[in-house]
């Protein structure tokens, strides 16, 4: 399993980012069980990760650049920077980045240089709303499509997935029934079947993404799923301690 922390532009500052950070790693859980990955804001980044050697906690960044290093692009950073600070993974194609804009061809060249830097993409899919005619099923499968289809099957294989409805994150959200959800990544399966193999596609690792709290974590581990992206709740350590303790033990 993976849990990816989310916490987004959380905390205002690196004081409280280091204190949540010491809090977690108290946390006691079977390692071999979970991997939690902390995605802290790059500016966060660097402090968090710089002394922590061989522990449980990994480190994400929440978005790269779509261009190798070394260009003039004010304000971007490159996934060599990431890697340079021992990130190894990063999250793609957040719901909260398209609505800024970001399109299914830009999020599959941040793909490619996330792999050519040997960091871990965690891709973001979902639909915005729910119809009656499916067409939230068509909706992923354009996605599925336009970002991975110029991908190899190896290049895929180095790929997470997170079936991330977009009505379900944030504050409004809610989170998904498990049998929509095991439908939907079954539905997901399908389309990756198709375009690479059997194998693959019913092995890709695929999370879960939108309201996950200590509450429901419980009802969606019965989900098919590999783990979870979780947002608010993530910047609570003592919440999320409780949910690593709650996924390991499953
Ligand atoms: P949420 O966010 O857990 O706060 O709903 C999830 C996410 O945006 O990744």
């Amino acid at each position: 399993m993976l849990v990816v922390a989310n916490w987004k532009m959380n905390p205002d500052s690196l004081f409280e980012a280091k204190k949540i950070f010491n809090e977690l790693k108290k946390a006691k859980f079977d390692r071999r069980a979970v991997t939690p990955v902390i995605c802290p804001a790059f500016v966060h980044l660097e402090s968090l990760s710089h002394k922590y050697r061989g522990g449980a906690f990994k480190f994400g960044a929440q978005n790269i650049a779509p261009f190798s290093s070394n260009r003039e692009m004010t304000g971007e950073i490159s996934a060599s920077m990431v890697k340079d600070l021992r990130v190894e993974y990063v999250i793609i194609g957040h719901s909260e980045r398209r609505k800024l804009g970001e399109d299914n061809n830009l999020l599959a060249k941040k793909i490619a240089n996330a792999l050519k830097n040997k960091i871990t993409p965690i891709v973001c899919l979902g639909e915005e709303a729910r119809d009656q005619d499916a067409g939230h099923l068509r909706e992923l499968e354009k996605q599925i499509r336009e970002i991975l289809g110029e991908f190899s099957k190896e290049a895929v294989r180095k790929i997470v997935l997170v079936y991330e409805p977009v009505w379900a994150v944030g504050e409004k959200g809610s989170v998904i029934e498990v049998h929509d959800l095991n439908q939907t990544v079954l539905f997901i399966r399908k389309i990756l079947v198709g375009m690479f193999d059997r194998k693959m596609g019913m092995s890709l690792p695929i999370l879960y993404g939108g309201s996950v709290n200590e509450e429901n974590i419980d009802e969606i581990l019965k989900g098919d799923i590999h783990g979870f992206l979780i947002g608010r709740a993530s910047v609570n350590p003592f919440t999320l301690k409780k949910i690593l303790k709650r996924v390991t033990a499953v």
